[in-house]
């Protein structure tokens, strides 16, 4: 490990659709990262199985984690998420939380924790979606408050939350940009295998405006996460969006 900066991470949700391909990035990324550990499910069916393919070191699949790290990659339930901040402080390591529908008990969680170690919160980790709120409170902005702005959002079927928390944060940017948004303007659908669509909808008399997001592959999102993970590990404790992360380090 000599003169090498490793980042060692682990994956809470490493057993999932999201936790196992940020495992099997960082772990074909040997010169920069090591995954030194993989939580899933005390129950999970994937405990004991090699977190994953590529590459000779990968951990296996853990219920828990007891060993050293100084970044902690959450794609889980609110349940995993309360896990990973329960390693992420033990070990005075960063924290980036992808898990989306926390109740608001673990959001006051996490806050507290940003008081001692970098905590990023993150309902979507892709740099197309950072550009789109952004674009969202310029629309919304532009257009006027007199504009209705309507969300639809897509995902497969097996996604556990809705709305989603990108609609969510979304229409938090549509909020900052003085648009008014409440529930019904917030529509979901599920089912099949769509990775993840969102429609904003600007409408005013005579005009409307789209701005539309389509993710066609997940790995978009763990590749953001990674990239935001390096990124978390520089600072010093607070608690940060991927939009502070971007903003800050464009190639980061
Ligand atoms: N931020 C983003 O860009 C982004 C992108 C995609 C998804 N997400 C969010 O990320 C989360 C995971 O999505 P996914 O599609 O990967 O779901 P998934 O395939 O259902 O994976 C969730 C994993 O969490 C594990 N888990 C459940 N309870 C746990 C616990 N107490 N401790 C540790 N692990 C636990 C499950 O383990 P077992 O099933 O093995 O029991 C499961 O493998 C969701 O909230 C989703 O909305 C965020």
């Amino acid at each position: 490990m000599s003169g090498r900066k490793y980042i060692n991470l682990v994956v809470t949700g490493a057993s999932g659709r999201m936790g196992r391909l940020v495992c099997e990035l960082a772990g074909a990324d040997e010169e920069n990262w090591e995954v030194v550990g993989a939580v899933a499910h005390p129950r999970s069916s994937r405990l004991g199985q090699p977190s994953f393919i590529s590459g000779d070191h990968a951990p296996v699949v853990t219920p828990t984690f007891g060993g050293k790290c100084n970044l902690v990659i959450d794609f889980s339930t609110p349940a995993g998420t309360e896990t990973a901040i329960q390693i992420a402080l033990r070990e005075g390591a960063a924290l980036l939380v992808g898990t989306t529908g926390l109740p608001e008990a673990t959001r006051q969680v996490l806050e507290a924790a940003a008081r001692r170690i970098p905590v990023l919160l993150a309902p979507n980790t892709s740099v197309g979606v950072a550009l789109c709120a952004s674009l969202v409170e310029q629309a919304a902005r532009a257009l006027g408050p007199d504009c209705r702005v309507e969300i639809v959002e897509a995902h497969h079927r097996h996604k556990k939350d809705a709305p989603s928390g990108t609609a969510l944060m979304l229409a938090a940017a549509a909020e900052q940009g003085g648009a008014a948004m409440g529930p019904e303007q917030i529509h979901s659908l599920r089912g099949g295998d769509v990775v993840g669509e969102h429609t904003i909808r600007f409408a005013a008399d005579g005009e409307y405006v789209e701005i539309i997001h389509r993710a066609t592959s997940r790995t978009v999102f763990a590749r953001g996460a990674l990239r935001a993970g390096r990124w978390l590990v520089t600072q010093p404790p607070g608690y940060y969006s991927i939009r502070d992360c971007l903003s800050a380090s464009p190639r980061a």
